[in-house]
């Protein structure tokens, strides 16, 4: 994996050999005519660039100025931010606007100045926090899709190495120095589980089935001592699981429902169910999806990407919880045995459903895996699933749209999301909505029509809670970008990876 390095350290004067510098500057910094930051006359030329109304020092607004030998880096940089908002999501953008011009001036060692309110904190964020978010933003901004280009010409960033510099020399604190360094580890622990499940997102259907799925499952768990069952479709038939197993019987690969089991607090009897929609390719099955733009469908195992991303955060940071990370995956495909609209379904828990519309395959699959988690013993319930294409229509790619049946277990997540900095969105669960997938021939039906179409989704899977407190988190619209937005690329994203690893690391 592309890795960067990051340090904590002093600025060690002649020995440094940098690459380029960053430097967060403000408006008003530039108006203090008597600040020196950098070197004399490049912050001449940043006064001038800002006279002239060429950099107004706007958030995540970028400056790359030459050295000319002024100083052994060949680039200063200066990243706009505004002082009043050193928030661990502006220092998170900051830090990925300086990670991006660092790439494209081809540099490998980057020394990052901090100002001392980012340095020993402020009442926005501690260092730690600040830390925290400004190596995601490096790490996380740094990163390049993996491809299957057959020129393998180098598509990382240069960038190898970042070393966070106090700009005022004089205020030494061991302290903040502390907080800088445990900062930095979570960061890089974070970032790296958001990469991990960008990568498997990002694997083309081909290339990721259901099995093969369950195997990068099964070297994950290997990795960090975990157990891990694997479901194949015989056991899963044994466990009644007819949603899992309806939805995967129109393809040739085989569905898997996979459980991998952490035990981190053994005299705890909560105990974390974490579910991760594994569709490893969606053609709608018989209710076919248009082609336009169906290539994009191998993300629809994003959520299960997400949750093993997560797993990983938790296998280095071993926090005092008990999780079980459910992973139901099927590719659903049309052929002459796939399921069809108008079959019954019999459920993992016993309830009957009536298929309206194949492509409503997501919460087929779930609803057993919640009925996995609970059978084996899960207390609450968070699933992660590109469950709507109506999420986007309602919130578009912004925010990521929540269900939930427990007001207060979707206020610890949205607690957690407001560290990440990815945003979550609650949408209302009236009971009026429920009367939508009442079915004339079974228990439900799969698909209450187009209307609040992400609310029905979400209570479909809710309905399979049992009286667990639960909260449904819609990623259709978050897990995949068309275009880049700050630290997150274009297409899979590992959204809801680093909400979900604060929420399950948090101090107790
Ligand atoms: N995987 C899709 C949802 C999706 C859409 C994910 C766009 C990512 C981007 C899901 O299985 C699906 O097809 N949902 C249907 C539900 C409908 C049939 C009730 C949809 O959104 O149209
Ligand atoms: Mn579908
Ligand atoms: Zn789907």
């Amino acid at each position: 994996m592309s890795e960067v390095q990051f340090t904590y350290g002093m600025n060690d004067g002649e020995t440094a050999d940098y690459d380029v510098i960053v430097k967060f500057v403000s408006r008003e910094d530039v108006q203090e005519e008597s600040a020196l930051w950098v070197h004399p006359q490049l912050d001449a030329a940043l006064r001038v660039h800002v006279e002239k109304g060429l950099f107004k020092a706007e958030a995540k607004e970028v400056l790359a100025l030459p050295t000319l030998g002024l100083l052994p880096a060949s680039h200063v940089i200066y990243v706009g931010v505004a002082p009043s908002d050193l928030t661990t999501d502006s220092l998170r953008d900051a830090a990925t606007a300086a990670a991006k011009a660092a790439g494209r001036l081809k540099a490998n060692a980057v020394q990052q100045l901090l100002p001392e309110a980012v340095r020993l904190g402020s009442s926005a964020c501690t260092p730690a926090q600040a830390a925290q978010s400004m190596t995601e933003g490096y790490a996380l901004g740094v990163f390049k899709r993996k491809t299957v280009k057959t020129d393998d010409s180098p598509r990382q960033s240069t960038v190898r190495s970042v070393t966070f510099t106090p700009a005022d020399a004089a205020g030494h604190s061991p302290e903040a120095e502390e907080q800088w360094k445990a900062g930095i580890q979570r960061g890089t622990v974070f970032a790296a589980g958001v990469v991990y499940a960008r990568d498997l997102t990002n694997l083309p259907g081909n290339h990721l089935t259901p099995e093969l799925l369950a195997s990068e499952a099964e070297v994950l768990a290997g990795q960090y001592g975990m157990e891990i069952e694997v479901l194949d479709e015989w056991t899963a038939a044994e466990q009644g699981m007819g949603g899992l197993l309806g939805v995967g019987q129109g393809s040739a690969n085989p569905p898997r429902m996979i459980v991998i089991h952490y035990e981190g607090a053994a005299d705890d009897k909560e105990v974390w169910g974490l579910i991760g929609k594994g569709i490893t390719f969606d053609t709608g099955g018989i209710s076919l999806k248009n082609a336009e733009g169906m290539q994009t469908m191998i993300c629809d195992m994003a959520g299960a990407a997400s949750v093993l991303g997560v797993m990983r955060i938790i296998g280095e940071l071993k926090p005092k919880v008990n999780i079980l990370a459910v992973i139901p995956s099927a590719e659903n495909m049309p052929s002459d045995r796939s399921y069809k609209p108008g079959d019954v379904l019999k459920m993992m828990n016993g309830t009957t459903v009536e298929v309206v519309n194949t492509d409503a395959e997501g919460r087929l699959v779930l609803a057993d895996g919640l009925t996995t988690a609970i059978k084996r013993g899960a207390t609450k319930l968070i699933d992660l699933a590109t469950l709507t294409g109506a999420v986007g229509v309602a919130l578009g790619n912004v925010v990521t749209g929540a269900v939930t049946n427990n007001d207060e277990l979707l206020q610890q997540v949205m607690q957690a999301s407001k560290q990440s900095g990815e945003r979550i969105w609650q949408l209302p669960s009236f009971p009026e909505y429920r009367k939508q997938l009442d079915s004339d021939a079974a228990d439900m039906k799969n698909s209450g029509g187009r209307m609040g179409g992400t609310i029905t989704g979400g209570l479909f899977i809710g309905a399979f809670a049992e009286d667990r407190p639960w909260v449904h988190l819609d990623i259709a619209a978050t897990a995949w970008l068309d275009s880049e937005r700050s630290w997150e690329p274009k297409g899979g994203t590992g959204v809801m990876v680093r909400t979900l690893g604060e929420l399950l690391t948090q101090e107790q």
